[in-house]
């Protein structure tokens, strides 16, 4: 058992998400004090609960957007995960203006805090910063390419593009210990379907025994990333000097085609789903643009830390499938 002085004390701003739950938890596991600020706007109270009575856990309810707040809990700990934002396209389109606001003046709370308080700090970016670009594999310093300003769908790629940059200055600028990670498609239990995320909703539709719903022709390809990994691929940047000042992308290298996810999800289900097709346009409005092929090149992740995110997808899918089944 550690001492309590001896304990790290960590912030993770949207702990009580899919993501920041399973880090809160991991970070507990490796010893530390861990305080969550969490609005529960999308993450849920249920995420966390399993924590509460720890001594070593906090929840505090509260937005990224009350700098005063932030301010105050960045100085009890020695590192910030930033986490909190208004996350995925679905979200964005449907509140873009809340949204685009969590995103951009929430990360600069965060960061000012953190620069207030001279403490190290990691942010959670997307992959869509690439955008519709076809040239995947992406490495980190490809050039990324958007539609118009006026197609909402590119305004989470933005926002979150306008705090890589903001990131980047406080660390060039201001001298903040600061590191970037690019997060591409995450999955892993608790995470929700509601706000458009495919692989909760296919697993969902499969054990329902409804039809399997997919967006546009179902060509478009994707890598998917178990959550455990992506923790603890965070961890390691957090604790590796070297990443200070640097954008990685994490994620694992298995790509696969929509069509052929949920063909895969009705298999190990041994679902009789049917796959049907809806336009784009029919699910978030005219002039929808996806992207054909989002994939990731992690060799800087691999050369930096060491680390390559390895469970499988057919591994992954058969978590997420038993995982539903007990919770359903
Ligand atoms: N899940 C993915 O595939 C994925 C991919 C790329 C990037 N990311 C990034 O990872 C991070 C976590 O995403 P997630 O998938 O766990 O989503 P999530 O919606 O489960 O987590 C976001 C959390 O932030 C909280 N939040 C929102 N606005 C807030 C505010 N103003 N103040 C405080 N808390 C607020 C929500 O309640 C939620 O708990 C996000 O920054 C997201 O952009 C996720």
């Amino acid at each position: 058992m550690r001492a309590d002085h001896d304990r790290a004390g960590v912030l993770v701003t949207g702990g009580a998400g899919f993501i920041g739950s399973h880090l809160a938890e991991a970070l507990m596991e490796r010893g530390s004090n861990v305080v969550v600020l969490d609005d529960l706007s999308t993450g849920r109270y249920r995420n966390v609960r399993h924590l509460l009575d720890d001594p070593h856990f906090k929840l505090v309810e509260g937005s990224v957007l009350d700098l005063d707040l932030v301010r105050e809990l960045v100085a009890g700990v020695d590192e910030v995960y930033h986490l909190a934002a208004a996350v995925g396209v679905r979200l964005i389109v449907d509140r873009p203006l809340q949204s685009l606001i969590t995103n951009i003046k929430g990360t600069e709370n965060v960061l000012d805090a953190a620069h207030l308080h001279r403490k190290k700090i990691l942010i959670t970016s997307s992959s869509e910063v690439y955008g519709k670009s076809r040239n995947g594999p992406f490495k980190e310093d490809d050039d990324r390419i958007l539609g118009s300003t006026r197609k909402l769908r590119w305004s989470y790629s933005t926002s979150k593009a306008v705090d890589e940059i903001l990131a980047f200055t406080y660390y060039k600028e201001l001298g903040l210990p600061t590191v970037i990670t690019r997060l591409f498609n995450t999955v892993g239990p608790r995470q929700s379907g509601q706000y458009g995320m495919v692989l909760p909703r296919f697993i969902g539709q499969a054990l329902r025994g409804d039809a399997i719903t997919i967006y546009g022709d179902g060509t478009q390809s994707r890598v998917f990333t178990y959550v455990g990994d992506v923790v603890e691929a965070l961890i390691r940047l957090m604790n590796t000097p070297e990443a200070e000042g640097e954008v990685f992308n994490v994620a694992g290298d298995q790509e696969i085609t929509i069509a052929d996810l949920a063909r895969l999800v009705v298999a190990k289900v041994g679902s009789s789903s049917t796959l049907r097709y809806l336009p784009f346009e029919e699910v978030y409005g005219d002039g929808f643009e996806d992207t054909p092929r989002r994939t990731a090149d992690t060799h800087k992740l691999e050369q930096v830390i060491g680390y390559r995110c390895k469970t499988s997808l057919e591994e992954t899918v058969e978590l997420l499938i038993k995982h539903a089944r007990e919770t359903r």
